[in-house]
């Protein structure tokens, strides 16, 4: 018996099938390739009226991310790389807190939501075990043992689907494992994350108590760092999170961190499997990992779509923008923009590297992407050195990516044997 033997496939796949029923509002089964409808949308003009998803013909009013539904305000939507960097750029104009902040404290109170010196505090306190130079604190301790335990469990069967059987669980057992969250509770976690908002009393039922037992018994782990964090005041006092606050911020890191890498993973696997010469080639030269994973998210990121809203009335792109609108930034148009990138949508790891927009920019620079890089890099080369003759499997049904809001692939069909 294994902590790992809770991960039973069917499970995995309800939560983790971007085709199915938990992922409808976030337009998981949206088949359309979007790319060719972003070119076209960049040549007439950076900026449009509307919202992304229905201007490239996915048009569901449940749709739910950030930035959405808001359906009374006017929404714009920018596909350029300029524009979208200059948005990032300018917190005054285009801030982040939404207007309903205060009814959704829980959800809308972390730091995804805050801006100027409020976002540049909170986010202080826990930027330090997010960079580089503590990617092994993650890796080691939860990452590479939950790959070890995937890669057992799927050697004897010499075919899987990596996105269910390997890519979902290794991000989410990361994450969980951080907070001291067991295996068995990780896809409770993962079921609140995907629920828009409901079913939170499960996620206080696991979050709540680990908070009372490390205030009593502090661990080297996330809720004992985020108890022990000191604010520091504009007049130099000093203060500790509330209670509030520290769930808060549990949730965005839970729901951030076990959400988006599986699908980048699953990518970024794809971009190899259909490129078949970077296959071999990270099999030859490890180095070239770094590259891979950069090139899959500027290719390809899994969530394309961040958004803003905007404070005043103001110009963008030629366009006038009326304050107390959103404005949508197409991070995944912005990084195939041709100003910036020759063959924009070919996958070529060997390109000159330069800065994508897969993580965001700005000061919401993605918090968890040097993690979420780690990850990726230790689950594909795990993966290829513990089967060098994994392949696509030919009889399964060919894999695509899928989805509007977020994007991964349908399956990840392999075999190894
Ligand atoms: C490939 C995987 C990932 C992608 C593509 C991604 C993408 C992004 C993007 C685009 C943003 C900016 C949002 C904005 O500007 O409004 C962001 C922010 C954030 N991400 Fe990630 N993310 C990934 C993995 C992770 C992981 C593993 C974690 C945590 C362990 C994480 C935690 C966060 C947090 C906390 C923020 C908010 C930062 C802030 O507002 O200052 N992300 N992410």
């Amino acid at each position: 018996m294994s902590e790992y033997d809770v991960l039973e496939a069917d499970r995995l796949k309800q939560l983790f099938d971007l085709t199915g029923e938990a992922y409808v509002t976030r337009g998981g089964g949206f088949a359309e390739d979007p790319y060719p409808a972003f070119h076209k949308l960049r040549e007439s003009g950076p900026v449009h009226e509307g919202v992304v998803g229905p201007l490239v013909g996915f048009d569901d009013p449940r749709a739910f991310f950030q930035g959405l539904p808001y359906h009374d305000l006017p929404h714009y939507s920018a596909f350029d790389w300029a524009t979208c960097d200059a948005v990032f750029r300018d917190g005054d104009t285009f801030i982040s807190q939404p207007p309903d902040a205060d009814e959704n404290a829980l959800m809308f109170g972390g730091i995804l939501y805050m801006d100027g010196e409020r976002h540049r505090r909170y986010r202080a306190l826990v930027q330090p075990q997010f960079l580089p130079k503590n990617a092994s604190w993650w890796t080691d301790q939860w990452t590479v043992p939950a790959i070890e335990a995937l890669l057992d469990r799927m050697a004897p069967n010499g075919r899987a689907d990596l996105n269910v059987e390997f890519f979902s669980a290794i991000p989410l057992l990361t994450i969980t494992g951080s907070f001291g969250i067991s295996v068995a509770d990780a896809l409770d976690i993962r079921e609140v994350a995907v629920s828009d908002g409901n079913g939170l009393e499960r996620f206080f039922a696991i979050v709540k108590p680990l908070i009372a037992a490390r205030k009593d018994d502090p661990r080297d782990d996330l809720i004992s760092l985020l108890l022990r964090a000191e604010l520091t005041e504009a007049d130099g006092t000093t203060s500790r999170l509330t209670d509030d606050e520290v769930l808060t911020f549990s949730f965005l890191l839970l729901t951030a961190g076990g959400g988006t890498t599986w699908k980048q993973m699953g990518i970024t696997m794809l971009g190899l499997l259909w490129n078949p010469e970077w296959l071999d080639a990270v099999q030859q030269d490890r180095t070239l990992y770094r590259s891979v994973v950069e090139e899959s998210v500027r290719w390809t990121p899994t969530d394309p779509m961040f958004s803003r809203f905007v404070a005043h009335d103001t110009t963008l792109g030629g366009v006038d923008i009326p304050g107390g609108s959103v404005m949508h930034m197409c991070l995944a148009a912005a990084n195939r923009d041709p100003a910036r990138w020759d063959r924009p949508d070919e996958f070529d790891p060997g390109r000159p590297l330069q800065a994508q927009m897969g993580f965001g920019g700005g000061v919401h620079t993605c918090l968890g992407m040097h993690v979420a890089r780690a990850e990726i890099v230790n689950a594909i080369s795990m993966l290829l050195d513990r089967f060098p003759n994994l392949r696509l499997d030919e009889d399964a049904p060919a894999p695509r990516i899928t989805g509007m809001y977020e994007r991964g692939p349908s399956t990840v069909p392999v075999r190894f044997d």
